[in-house]
């Protein structure tokens, strides 16, 4: 969590209605690039829920998570028997000894055994396991816990999540199939995403109806003022005389993150060092330059942007250096674009197959994305000006 969060009050604004729900007709999808601060959101989500008496599920999704329906079911049980093993229930059994049989009950929690022990015993297809079994989580909730209003089953980088059709499993299908069915029989479950932006198309592609079924907000760059916030309300209390940022050095933060939590928190953490180190060895600040940004970026370059431009072959870091040198430099581009830019500076330049056919294999890789109007752009921000440094 950054030590403050700035901005996002609207984000937070639009979580709270959708908790208001008496039945659930919308569930949350959040969604931006890498690093515009969707897992922190998330998760500050989370005590927002708790106060309003929602139970809270959740965790990270992954490519593992999705292999088959039966994966994902399991996946979603483990989660959710986190939080109702402290429920319980009333188990019979027969007596073993005596005559007759006699039935006793015992009282079991509500834990992973038996949620399992519930799908296992529920005849019928992996959705209606894994349904059927929710269901008699909601009915213990409900009984037990009668303030609780709902549960929130918040999955963080859901964009990982596919059908595989030609193995004949539809986990992601199930799964959205699973929440729907139980939100019109009036169960208080709601769902809350985060994911890329490649995450609502795909949702669409696999159901057309989750068009209508999620609010989509997406996170953008936080504004000047939001950015400002963000770097200077965490050193607000210390002392003046040794560390503070000034207008200039807030600017300089500010323009050199393009606004991307990601990157201010990358920068300030920097500084903070530097200042730190230059405070411990005695020297005069005043005398340093304040954000000394050329090896900050160097840094930058380092932790985030090198791992990912290694694991690009040769020439597919050959198509991403021709998107950076058109104009729209990190804005949107189409494969024409490519292609034509390709001619101006490439010796073998691509051809617009070649170029569509490697752009789904980078969209794959989550390094871009596709948006609804056909256009790509890049899905790690300033990864355009990256590429220009690698000269
Ligand atoms: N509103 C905010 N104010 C201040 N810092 C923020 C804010 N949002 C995010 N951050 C910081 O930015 C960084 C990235 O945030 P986060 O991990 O939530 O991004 P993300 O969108 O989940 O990225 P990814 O797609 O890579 O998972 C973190 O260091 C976080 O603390
Ligand atoms: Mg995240």
């Amino acid at each position: 969590m950054p030590p403050y969060l700035a901005g996002r009050e609207e984000e937070i604004e639009i979580f709270r209605k959708l908790i208001r729900q008496r039945t659930i007709f919308e569930n949350l999808l959040l969604t931006g690039l890498r690093g515009v601060g969707k897992t922190v959101l998330l998760e500050s989500l989370k005590p927002i829920a708790l106060q309003e008496h929602w139970l809270w599920v959740g965790s990270n999704l992954s490519e593992s998570a999705s292999v088959s329906e039966e994966t994902i079911a399991q996946k979603i049980l483990a989660d959710v028997s986190l939080a109702s093993a402290s429920l319980t229930f009333r188990q019979s059994r027969k007596s073993e000894i005596g005559f007759g049989g006699a039935a006793t009950s015992e009282i079991q929690p509500f834990d992973y055994r038996a949620l399992k022990h519930i799908y296992d015993q529920t005849p019928g297809l992996v959705a209606d396991k894994i349904k059927a079994t929710l269901i008699q989580i909601w009915e213990a909730v409900s009984h037990q816990t009668p303030d609780r209003k709902g549960i929130i089953f918040a999955y963080d980088e859901a964009q990982t999540m596919h059908d595989h059709p030609q193995e004949k499993q539809y986990p992601l299908s199930m799964f959205l199939d699973v929440f729907q069915s139980i939100q019109k029989s009036g169960i208080p479950f709601m769902l809350a995403f985060t994911g890329l932006p490649t995450l609502f198309p795909k949702l669409i592609e696999a159901r057309t109806y989750t068009e209508r079924m999620f609010r989509v907000v997406s996170l953008s760059v936080l504004s000047d003022d939001e950015c400002k916030e963000a770097i200077t309300r965490p050193v607000a209390n210390v002392d003046k005389g040794s560390l503070y940022f000034t207008e200039d050095s807030v600017e300089t933060i500010i323009s050199h993150s393009g606004g991307y939590p990601y990157f201010i928190q990358f920068i300030c953490r920097e500084v903070y060092d530097i200042w730190m180190n230059a405070l411990g060895a005695g020297t005069d600040i005043e005398q340093m330059p304040s954000v000394p940004m050329e090896g900050i970026i160097q840094k930058l370059d380092a932790d985030f942007f090198a791992g990912r431009w290694a694991r690009l072959t040769d020439r597919q870091r050959e198509l991403l250096t021709v998107v950076a040198h058109i104009d729209s430099n990190d804005g949107e581009f189409s494969v024409q674009e490519v292609v034509g830019k390709s001619k101006d500076i490439l010796s073998n330049p691509f051809s617009a197959s070649h170029v569509n056919q490697m752009l789904a294999a980078l969209s794959k890789n989550g390094l871009i994305y596709k948006n609804r109007h056909g256009k790509y752009s890049f899905a790690v921000p300033l990864m355009g000006q990256f590429i220009l440094r690698q000269g």
